[in-house]
């Protein structure tokens, strides 16, 4: 007996884990891009880990106070102490830049994991039934992910940054009949009001990372009891426990739980890490000191959101003032119908697709993308639609550098985010039509009738 059979067996008899086998021996495809959804559990974790290191530092607080730092320009000055505390943070504190630093790239690296993630189980068919729920489930955490990394953003109270959090509170505000109520809740009244940032900071490391952190035990919890998805097999495989069939899908064959996908995790774990260390280590992150301090009299040249909100400030910017309207009574602007309607139609859409490609019997195997023609086809159209949004959050930088204005720019992109989606579909259905779906993916009375 090998010494880590020893110490599996040691540990197997202390807590009598034979008990639990059924779950520790549950199988995972050996599949890379199921990997993703790990990708994010890890930047999760480091998320919360960072956060707590900046937490024990940061000043929740707009009131002035002298710097006395060690950033030259700012020496002797009365600024937020919320702006101060980032900077004490980023150049005085032992390893509080790295740390800031580690913690921003982990949330880009979370968003952009949790995109990917969701974009596999979706070309893959794998939120087809039992699965509907998981997929529901993570689409609470997408929508979660993004509102931490809204607050998150808006705490250091620099000029940059306040100004563009400042467009959520208009949003909020727009919100008919609620607008007030909504916007005092959340930004805790006129923005930038004192309330401001201890509201933002309350949702930012408490509210919103438990409602995820909740989420995720669900999203994991199903996951356990409904399997994983796999892909079709070529053929009968040979196990260690017997034959299994081609078409049989009620087993999963993959890599047991423990302890051959928990090294395989180890690995995801330590390669994550890895990643956001070198890309704290080498790339800058939004540099507080030169955006200096919120100046409620001034307007940064520059307002933009992050990456992952640029389709939500494409929406708001491709929207033409004439599209407000007043119904009894009642105004509707643009800024509600671009940044609030229309980001809820997206999730809603994204919401109610499993049960758009609803299917009566649960389906164990993944699909091919290449053979399913018109699930395909939508999901080309929804990243196209997405991007040419965000290049319309860009549309002053698109005008730059095309040296134009951005009214022509706006209207192209107008007709662009109509019919680009649409032509992306049309090719991606006639390049796949004569595609033969998978046998995963074909009625009972085909996959008889071939056979
Ligand atoms: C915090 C965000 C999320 C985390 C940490 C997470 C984590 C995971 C993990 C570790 C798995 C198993 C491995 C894999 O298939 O990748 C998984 C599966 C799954 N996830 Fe997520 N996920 C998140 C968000 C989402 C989103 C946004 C969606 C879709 C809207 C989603 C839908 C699913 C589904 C349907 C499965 C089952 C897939 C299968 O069995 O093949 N998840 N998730």
């Amino acid at each position: 007996m090998s010494r880590v059979d020893r110490i599996v067996g040691f540990v197997e008899d202390r807590l009598s884990l034979d008990d639990d086998r059924d779950m520790l021996g549950k199988a995972f495809p050996a599949e890379d891009s199921f990997l993703l959804g790990e990708v994010a559990l890890f930047c999760f974790l480091t998320l919360v880990l960072t956060g707590m290191f900046l937490g024990m530092f940061f000043e929740p607080s707009t009131s002035d106070v002298t710097y006395e730092g060690s950033v030259e320009r700012f020496q002797g000055e009365d600024m937020p102490e919320a702006f101060v505390s980032v900077l004490h943070i980023t150049y005085d504190i032992p390893f509080g830049m790295f740390i800031r630093r580690l913690h921003h790239w982990a949330a880009h690296l979370f968003v952009a994991s949790i995109g990917l993630h969701m974009l596999r189980v979706f070309f893959t068919g794998a939120y087809r039934n039992p699965r509907e729920l998981n997929w529901v489930v993570g689409t609470g955490l997408a929508a979660l992910a993004m509102g931490a990394a809204y607050t998150g953003y808006a705490l250091p109270f620099d000029e940059f940054a306040s100004t563009a959090t400042g467009i959520g509170y208009n949003l909020a505000k727009s919100i008919p009949i609620l607008g007030g109520v909504v916007s005092k809740v959340v930004f805790g009244g006129e923005f930038p009001s004192s309330a401001t940032i201890p509201r933002l900071y309350f949702l930012h490391v408490l509210v919103i990372p438990v409602l995820i952190g909740v989420l995720i035990a669900v999203h994991m919890g199903i996951l356990m009891r409904q399997k994983h998805t796999e892909a079709q097999r070529e053929g009968d495989v040979d196990t260690q426990r017997g034959i299994v069939d081609s078409d049989d899908d009620s087993r999963v064959i993959g890599l047991p739980a423990f302890p051959n996908q928990t090294a395989v995790s180890a690995v995801v774990f330590f390669l994550t890490l890895a990643t956001l260390s070198t890309l704290a280590g080498f790339l800058p992150v939004h540099n507080v000191a030169e955006y200096g301090p919120n100046n409620p009299a001034g307007t940064p040249e520059l307002i933009m959101p992050d990456w992952f909100l640029m389709w939500v400030y494409g929406f708001l910017k491709l929207l033409p003032s004439w599209m407000s309207f007043t119904v009894a009574g009642i105004h509707v602007n643009t800024e509600f119908i671009g940044g609030i309607v229309l980001p809820t139609l997206v999730f809603a859409a994204i919401l109610a697709w499993p049960f758009v490609d609803f299917r009566e019997d649960p389906i164990h195997f993944t699909a091919n993308p290449l053979k399913r023609p018109w699930q395909t086809a939508v999901g080309v159209a929804a990243v196209v639609f997405i991007m040419i949004a965000s290049i319309a959050g860009m549309n002053n930088i698109a005008a730059k550098v095309l040296g134009t204005e951005t009214g022509p720019i706006n209207a192209l992109l107008t007709v662009a985010v109509f019919l680009g989606p649409l032509a992306a579909a049309a090719v991606t259905y006639l390049v796949l039509r004569g595609n033969r779906p998978a046998r995963a993916d074909r009625s009972a009375e085909e996959v008889a009738s071939d056979d």
